[in-house]
């Protein structure tokens, strides 16, 4: 009796080992093969594009854990758009809170940045169409959407020129945004190039 009780208690732990072991190897596969989904086609979309964004590719894509469950180009391309939009959204407060607490350096600079809002809202309706589109399967009208919502971030940049002797307060913020933007926008276009 007492040596039944001993035997059911190892194989108890047995078990609880093989569970764990299963649960941490799929754990470790599953990680794989995102990675390897994320490099695939963040190598592919660097090719035609500056030399940082391989590596901006891959750190923008697996900050966000949805990218885990990714399983092709078209989901990565979802994931992307969506960073994008939040990315937008953020850059929009900060650019919100510079022109509400009057912290700009002239009277050109806020026209400048008021017009950088209104590029930021076309913006986000780009980029909430080119998610419709994404769904849709319609991949003309979301590189459309994808390079007009690139262009909020570069339009809004060439206002503040060498010319009128402004300096953007958000050029770091616009360039990143550009980029990120790019990483959906690049991967359809390698699709139908
Ligand atoms: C990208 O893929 C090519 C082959 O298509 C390979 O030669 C190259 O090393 C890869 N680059 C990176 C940065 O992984
Ligand atoms: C935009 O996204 C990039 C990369 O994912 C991140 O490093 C950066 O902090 C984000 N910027 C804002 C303002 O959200």
């Amino acid at each position: 009796m007492f040596c039944y009780v001993i035997r059911k208690k190892k194989t108890m732990k047995f078990l609880i080992y093989l569970v764990v072991f299963v649960l941490l190897f799929n754990g470790l596969t599953a990680n794989r093969v995102e990675n390897s989904l994320v490099q695939k086609y963040c190598n592919q979309s660097s090719q035609y594009g500056e030399r940082h964004f391989y590596k901006f590719c891959i750190a923008s894509l697996e900050e966000n854990v949805e990218s885990r469950k990714a399983r092709n180009v078209d989901d990565l391309t979802l994931i992307g758009t969506n960073n994008a939009l939040s990315n937008l959204t953020n850059v929009k407060r900060i650019v919100e809170k510079i022109l509400n607490e009057r912290k700009y350096k002239s009277k050109l600079s806020k026209k400048l940045l008021q017009n950088c809002l209104k590029l930021y809202s076309e913006g986000y309706e780009a980029l909430t169409s080119a998610l419709k589109y994404i769904k849709m399967h319609d991949l003309l009208k979301l590189s459309f959407r994808l390079k007009k919502a690139k262009e909020a971030a570069s339009i809004c940049e060439m206002g503040f020129n060498g010319d009128n002797q402004q300096i953007s307060p958000v050029m770091k913020e616009n360039e990143v945004l550009f980029d990120v933007i790019n990483i959906p926008y690049m991967f359809n276009f390698n699709r139908h190039r």
